[in-house]
């Protein structure tokens, strides 16, 4: 599928033949009741959805502006919105017959919800991580070994996410027989439809619940984007409502002028990575530039085919926080609502300061809290210590 000028497929011929397959057995299991009745049983029974859509007083009075309520995929199972696409992917793999799967991760959340999943339904696992993401998000890579995965550091490259992805491609191709369950809205299509298919949960359950507790949609809503998962998922439920601004926030990392960021919709150079055509960092060479935040999560240097579209058509604003404003939004979320919020979140929420203000106190803004940030203690600690 293409979004306007993004989007595509930029893989190898064999590889071709392997997405054909999964775009027809995807395209057959979204018109499946059964197969719909599955997923969503096990969003129910497993992960613990409908989240809650919570009204954060505390937060909402420190900044001053709006009524700010939080999106809680935080209190999924396995703490962020990773799972909800990761059972989608497995049910499909399962039912494509395939026995073993592989995928990347930066943060550790996709690697996490790929591995609890592959525990549930019995398959191998085995997951691509950068070596500097392997020291940074500790606990995580314990749990996947402890539910049995085998965790591939990445030396190749800088060690981080677009490596992790590199080499799950590469292993895809020698490999034909696993699925590869990718973690984010990016890819060769299908794979950003089929993310944000599994993703829209997020944005049909926070319409639902605004509407229940406002009476009316919100002016605002926010997500962080790495590759774009959360956001895709949240946005799609509101681009149609144009009356609400919705903003996208990217890794500024220790600031867009310093050249160590991860904001690909700053850069605003066009070209292929990991099998589609978008806005990736890249030098005058065309040679990938390595992408920097202190989230792993969000040190990805392209964006997902379809924020490409939606920034270039300016349905969709956006914008960057440093890590640095990113720390800051950590802590004030911990000491006002008892919440801590993953490093990747925490844009989204540094963000949400920002601009609280520009609209009315009788206006709503939906912040997507993506994940829970115990992950990231030791990481706050540490720049606490120094
Ligand atoms: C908690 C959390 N939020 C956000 C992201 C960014 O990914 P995406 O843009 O696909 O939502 C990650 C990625 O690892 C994450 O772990």
């Amino acid at each position: 599928m293409n979004y306007g000028n993004f989007g595509g497929q930029y893989v190898p011929q064999e590889l071709k033949k392997e997405l054909e397959k999964i775009e027809k057995e995807f395209n057959k299991a979204i018109q499946s009741e059964e197969f719909n009745n599955k997923y969503m049983y096990y969003l129910k029974q497993y992960v613990g959805r409908p989240n809650p859509l919570y009204y954060a007083e505390n937060f909402t009075n420190y900044c001053g502006g709006a009524k700010i309520y939080l999106k809680r995929e935080d209190l999924n199972h396995t703490g962020a919105h990773k799972i909800n696409n990761a059972i989608g992917q497995i049910l499909l793999a399962k039912q494509m017959g395939k026995t073993h799967i592989i995928a990347e991760t930066g943060a550790g959340q996709h690697g996490l919800a790929t591995a609890t999943v592959c525990s549930l339904f019995k398959m191998k696992c085995t997951i691509f991580m950068g070596k500097v993401d392997i020291e940074k998000q500790k606990i995580n890579v314990d749990k996947m070994k402890l539910l049995g995965a085998d965790v591939i550091s990445v030396t190749k490259g800088q060690g981080v996410l677009a490596d992790a992805v590199d080499e799950a491609f590469e292993y895809l191709l020698k490999h034909k027989d696993v699925f590869y369950l990718i973690g984010s809205a990016v890819g060769p299509s299908p794979y950003p439809e089929m993310v944000k298919y599994f993703q829209s949960i997020i944005g049909k359950e926070a319409k639902k619940q605004i509407l229940e507790q406002e009476n009316k949609l919100p002016k605002a809503i926010i997500a962080c984007v790495g590759g774009g998962s959360n956001s895709i998922g949240l946005f799609s439920e509101f681009i149609n409502e144009k009356d609400i601004d919705i903003y996208g926030v990217e890794g500024a990392g220790k600031g867009l002028g310093t050249g160590r960021h991860a904001s690909a919709m700053y850069e605003k150079n066009i070209g292929i990575l990991h099998g589609m055509k978008t806005y990736i960092m890249q030098d005058e060479n065309k040679n990938v530039k390595e992408a920097y935040s202190i989230s792993s999560g969000l040190d990805y240097p392209g964006i997902g085919p379809e924020h490409a579209y939606l920034g270039e058509t300016h349905r969709v604003i956006y914008d960057s926080i440093t890590d640095e404003e990113a720390i800051e939004a950590f802590k004030i979320l911990t000491k006002e609502e008892g919440i801590i919020p993953a490093l990747e979140s925490s844009h989204a929420i540094a963000y949400c300061i920002k601009i609280a203000k520009k609209y009315n106190k009788s206006d709503s803004i939906i912040v997507n809290l993506s994940g829970r940030g115990d992950k990231d203690i030791q990481t706050i600690l540490k720049l606490q210590s120094k």
